[in-house]
């Protein structure tokens, strides 16, 4: 029942009851549900991720609430209103395909809703603001259910963004979870630790992505207690692209061949030299064995240097020499 539940609590579950049945059964859904499909978001995704659509027409939301009997300062604490000077409320999303975003229970407290234009002049995705319920650096898109799926899969997997957790989901990876655009925090960081520590990152292939992904992996690292893994996709295509373009066998590929986290972070060391000269390779050389030299399984420390030895034609003994320097220098 809903009685221990607070009214703004309660709201945002009507809200999203709300668009959802928008979307999917009146007349004003349509332009949303043309959108879906052409995002090819078929009837079993559009109810598991609870998605639905924030009308174009002015306050049918606030008028289905109001009709509810909520109060209008209740109404305004939901986040889901905007206020006018003269104390009038409006419906803040509108004419967008709206994600219900829920909490570690898989309670609806917020919405994030993208435009359906590709009219540049207004933001790609709008979120609710923060409110008594909402914390936006303590949210993580769809963990209540990759939590249980990780069970599973052994493994949650970390998506830049809704669409992707959505994409991987249908192509039968379902413990994808996204933190609200790229920017991870600690607290999702320590979420994530207490439910599983095997992780998988796999944001976009472009730029912002590849960097974003050093951060996370730092992040992580920092945290500690994770084994962490890296999906870098091809042609800068973000989890979404890449399913639509080359299917799901494929994708299912991609993350199995997940880099680990050191590999990832050598691979892209690796880039900054030019490694057919020799100072600069011996430069990335001393730079990859400090980064080895982190590793405090010995195990792993002799596989890694006996990887860079081989791809660079040094020997290994030579190596390990460097990094038994490193160390003693660091204690
Ligand atoms: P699609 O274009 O719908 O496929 O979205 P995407 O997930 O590929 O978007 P993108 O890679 O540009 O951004 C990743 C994530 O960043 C999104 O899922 C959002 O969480 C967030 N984000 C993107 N654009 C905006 C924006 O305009 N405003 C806000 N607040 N967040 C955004
Ligand atoms: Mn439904
Ligand atoms: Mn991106
Ligand atoms: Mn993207
Ligand atoms: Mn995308």
């Amino acid at each position: 029942t809903n009685s221990n539940l607070t009214p703004v609590m309660k709201i945002n579950q009507d809200a999203a009851d709300f668009y959802h049945r928008v979307l999917v059964t009146t007349r004003a859904g349509e332009r949303g549900m043309a959108y879906a499909k052409k995002r090819e978001l078929d009837k079993k995704t559009i109810d598991h991720f609870g998605i639905g659509y924030a009308p174009q027409q002015e306050n049918l939301l606030l008028l289905y609430l109001r009709g509810k009997n909520y109060q209008d300062d209740d109404l305004v604490k939901s986040g889901l209103f905007i206020q006018s000077k003269s104390g009038e409320l409006y419906d803040r999303f509108r004419d967008r395909l709206m994600f219900p975003l829920s909490d570690e229970s898989g309670r609806v407290i917020a919405f994030s809703g993208r435009r359906l234009s590709n009219d540049k002049t207004e933001a790609k995705y709008m979120n609710s603001p923060e409110t008594e319920i909402f914390t936006k650096s303590k949210l993580l898109f769809h963990f209540a259910e990759a939590k249980k799926a990780a069970r599973e899969e052994k493994h949650l997997v970390l998506y830049e963004g809704y669409m992707d957790v959505i994409a991987a989901y249908k192509a039968g990876v379902k413990s994808g979870i996204a933190s609200m655009g790229t920017s991870l925090t600690d607290e999702q960081v320590y979420m994530m630790r207490r439910n599983n520590r095997n992780i998988i990152i796999n944001y976009d292939g472009d730029d912002p992505g590849v960097h974003a992904a050093e951060r996370a992996v730092q992040m992580f690292k920092q945290a500690g207690g994770f084994n962490i893994g890296v999906v870098v996709l091809p042609e800068g295509l973000d989890p979404d692209e890449y399913v639509k373009k080359y299917g799901k066998d494929k994708y299912h590929s991609e993350v199995k061949g997940a880099l680990s986290a050191t590999d990832f972070l050598l691979k892209r060391l690796a880039k900054k030299f030019n490694l057919n000269n020799d100072l600069d390779r011996i430069n990335y050389l001393n730079d990859a064995v400090k980064e080895i030299s982190n590793i405090s399984d010995p195990v792993q420390q002799d596989l890694y240097l006996r990887k860079i030895a081989d791809e660079n034609k040094v020997s290994f003994e030579a190596l390990k020499a460097n990094l038994l320097h490193e160390v003693k220098r660091n204690r």
